[in-house]
């Protein structure tokens, strides 16, 4: 991330600064990764961080696990999921491990409080919709197909426009990051990175709100949600700075990469997560070899769990997924194209697919929504005259 400052901020750090209206010293809060040693931010409130009005309940994260009866691929079809609940509260979650929780959001109501992950990072991929996450950093408007990152400890909520909304949304209690290897010794971007500084969006403006009253609070710790209320507006900051913010990525952004053969996933990853990655599978030329076969080999993820969510386009190497469907190839067994794939793939110079992959280390774990979206004809999909899932 690059060095961002909104607001008014003073020119020393950890001195008086007194607010222009009422007189009064701010308070200063620094808010940073890995104790004093990551990245930060500091933030001028007019009030402190620490101050609520009442304490309210603690609801744990309830998630009810399906452990299915087969080890197999399996394909999750969200398109026909109906939209419901808010931003928060409607993330419904389909996989998850200790490193990282998939859910999809299709909000259709305001949640009509303030929301802080205090326990983790968070990724909301925006296959459809807009609107702007309002933030302590201040507003951030999004648009279809945004990457929306959003550092624990940020307080915010989101304002939706009319209109569908479909959220592929991820959870971590670790950071997320660029990958290591985009980023010289100086944290800049490099030459080869498929993005640059330019293509992430802080925050576009900071309001500092003034106003007293009555405000709901939820913030996620030790995997649940404690509630608190307020008698002050939480966006009370008149300025920040620093390495910590929310922004925006579109996925159209990200400079796609192709070879003479074919190139692994790996020039697709986008984000880096502990014991995780997210790639962007984004149109592109393929393969330019006479003898380049330019859709996927076979492998086998011997150390990690492969998620791919359709957003658009057709995905070269698959039958029977479109848009908003989700496959899971789990450790312990090889997968690659379906039959008669590869052949039709053959002398394709260019491909409109795009795509959301979430790669795991550790095995994922999935949960009754996943079994109720579940379509057990993909696991057969390779078997030559097996009923392709529609
Ligand atoms: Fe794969």
């Amino acid at each position: 991330m690059r060095y961002v400052s909104l607001g008014d901020v003073p020119a020393k750090r950890h001195t008086q600064v007194r607010d222009g209206e009422s007189g009064d010293l701010l308070v200063e809060e620094v808010m940073g990764y890995e104790g004093f040693s990551g990245n930060e931010s500091i933030l001028y409130h007019l009030r402190s961080p620490c101050d609520v009005m009442e304490v309210g309940s603690f609801e744990p994260v309830a998630l009810e696990e399906w452990i299915p009866d087969a080890h197999v691929h399996r394909l999750t079809q969200t398109s026909g999921l109906g939209a419901a609940g808010d931003p928060i509260f409607g993330r419904r979650v389909l996989m998850f491990n200790n490193d990282v929780e998939m859910a999809i959001c299709k909000p259709v109501e305001e949640f009509d409080g303030f929301y802080r992950n205090g326990e983790g990072d968070e990724v909301v991929f925006v296959h459809e919709g807009s609107g702007v996450f309002e933030t302590i950093f201040g507003s951030l408007p999004y648009g279809q197909h945004d990457y929306v990152v959003i550092p624990r400890g940020t307080t915010y909520r989101v304002k939706c426009d009319d209109g569908p909304q479909t959220w592929l949304t991820f959870h971590t209690p670790g950071g997320i990051e660029t990958p290591n290897r985009y980023r010289n010794r100086y944290g800049q971007l490099l030459e080869h990175a498929p993005f640059s500084q330019r293509d992430f969006h802080p925050p576009a403006s900071l309001k500092t709100h003034r106003d007293r009253g009555a405000f709901e609070l939820v913030v996620r710790v030790r995997r649940g949600f404690q509630r608190f209320v307020l008698d002050y507006h939480p966006f009370d900051v008149v300025g920040w700075d620093g390495y910590v913010y929310p922004y925006s990525f579109n996925i159209h952004d990200f400079e796609p990469k192709s070879g003479r053969l074919h190139q692994p996933p790996t020039v697709h990853q986008t984000f880096q997560g502990p014991n995780f990655v997210i790639c962007s599978f984004c149109p592109r030329n393929l393969d330019w070899d006479p003898l380049a076969v330019p859709i996927p080999y076979h492998h086998s993820n011997l150390q990690s769990e492969e998620v791919i969510y359709y957003v658009d386009g057709q995905f070269g190497s698959r039958a029977g997924v479109g848009a908003g469907a989700l496959t899971l190839h789990p450790s312990g067994l090889p997968h690659g194209p379906q039959p008669g794939r590869v052949e039709a793939s053959l002398g394709s110079t260019r491909t409109d697919e795009l795509a959301v992959m979430c790669d795991t280390f550790a095995p994922l774990r999935l949960t009754a929504l996943a079994r109720e979206l579940d379509d057990p004809r993909y696991a057969l999909s390779w078997h030559a005259g097996a009923q392709a899932p529609v």
